[in-house]
């Protein structure tokens, strides 16, 4: 019966995070997975979620199933982390919101949703983008497309191809947007080339679908809603889905939501009745654990006083690490710029280095960072940054000599 099966790849991320495991030099350094890290190269649980599990221990009464769209607590939760408190989306009932198993759970209801209600449509994705994207839709049947995105000579933004390639697309196709905290490049859209692409998107009356995995960790929370309350104020249909796997910290719990906003109330409704047919079909409903921990924090001011300062904490200590590495590739001599890696927001730089000098750094020195040349920030502390600059000036190096 399975004979015809073929070993799959690797996944280019987790698959790495693998090897890493089985990595047996002693100096072995991990910067592949997007997961934050502490100066011990920890990933504690946030001590905001420690403390709602402990109340959460005393006052749960069931682990009876939720609704399919999660608690109407959850969702309300989401819509106004992602939206804005006094959102006129909100006011006007224009959001169905229903909760997910992590972002990628999200992206997925909505690829069932656009498969069904927009069947001819097209996705566009960002070149580059999450190493994920392209195979979630695919696997939903969704045919991809890319926009440029990322211009390699400036290390920079490629905005006048990514608006050249806007113009073009086809007003029944969706396209996704990173809406902070760009996965790989860490480049984002500012605040007037947002209203460029609103303009674009509300003229050419293509769907746009915002990815928001990272909300918090560029700029800060309120300062990171900039595109989705642009899009708000001005655009009829867009979706968002959006991930607390790094803002809380709670990865292994998986919890997110999908956000589709909608003309009025009575589509918002509709809306909703069909995408919890994608629910049901898919996993049934959502798990309650997570998403209890994002309520008990939010609707208690000293708990969400807590982990906004901890979100800072983490914002800061992964911008520092920013300066840190471009001082320290200074330090060892490395001529290259590597400026850019300071205006980059979020957990990951796009280093710029070339796959053959990604294999260099894992084959010689066991420095692990994704083969597109991605790094996570958090990864790096006190302790291996020297290693790390050290490594890098040795890869370019070699890169030099053999031209
Ligand atoms: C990443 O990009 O490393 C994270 O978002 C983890 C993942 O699921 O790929």
């Amino acid at each position: 019966m399975f004979k015809h099966v073929k070993k799959a790849p690797a996944d280019p991320i987790f698959g790495l995070n693998e090897a890493f495991k089985n990595e047996t030099s002693p100096n072995k350094i991990n910067l592949v997975v997007g997961v934050y890290k502490n100066e011990d190269g920890d990933t504690p649980i946030l001590e905001c979620v420690k403390k709602a599990e402990k109340i959460l221990l005393e006052k749960e009464k069931t682990k009876s199933y939720l609704s399919i769209q999660g608690t109407e607590e959850y969702t309300n939760t989401v819509k106004e982390l992602i939206l804005g408190k006094g959102s006129s989306v909100l006011a006007a009932n224009r959001a169905a919101t229903v909760q997910s198993p992590g972002g990628t759970g999200a992206l997925r209801i909505a690829a069932d949703f656009i498969h069904k209600f927009l069947p001819k449509s097209k996705i566009w994705l960002s070149d580059p983008t999450w190493e994920n994207h392209r195979q979630v839709f695919n696997s939903a049947g969704i045919e991809t497309a890319f926009y440029p995105y990322y211009n390699a000579k400036t290390k920079w933004l490629y905005f006048d191809g990514l608006i050249e390639t806007l113009l073009k697309i086809p007003s029944r196709d969706v396209v996704l947007f990173h809406a902070c905290c760009h996965n790989p490049t860490g480049v984002d859209i500012s605040k007037d080339q947002w209203e460029v692409i609103a303009k674009i998107a509300f003229e050419r009356g293509f769907l746009v679908l915002f990815d928001f995995a990272y909300q918090g960790f560029g700029n800060g929370l309120d300062e990171e809603t900039v595109a989705i309350r642009l899009f708000a104020d001005k655009i009829k249909n867009f979706m968002i889905s959006n991930s607390f796997s790094k803002n809380f910290g709670l990865y292994n719990e998986r919890v997110g939501a999908l956000t589709v906003v909608t003309e009025n109330s009575d589509e918002a409704e509709k809306v909703l009745s069909q995408l919890k047919i994608c629910i049901r079909v898919n996993y049934s409903n959502p798990p309650g654990h997570g998403s209890s921990i994002v309520t008990t924090i939010i609707s208690n001011t000293e708990l969400k006083k807590l982990w906004m300062d901890e979100l800072k904490e983490m914002r800061d200590r992964i911008h520092d690490y920013r300066q840190k590495l471009v001082n320290t590739l200074k330090e060892k001599g490395v001529k290259q710029n590597f400026d850019f890696i300071m205006k980059q927001r979020g957990m990951f730089s796009y280093t710029g280095l070339t796959p053959e000098q990604v294999n260099k750094l894992r084959e010689k020195y066991a420095l692990y960072m994704v083969s597109t040349g991605r790094i996570n920030l958090a990864g790096i502390n006190a302790k291996n940054i020297d290693k790390i600059a050290q490594a890098i000036s040795e890869v370019i190096k070699i890169r030099v000599s053999v031209l």
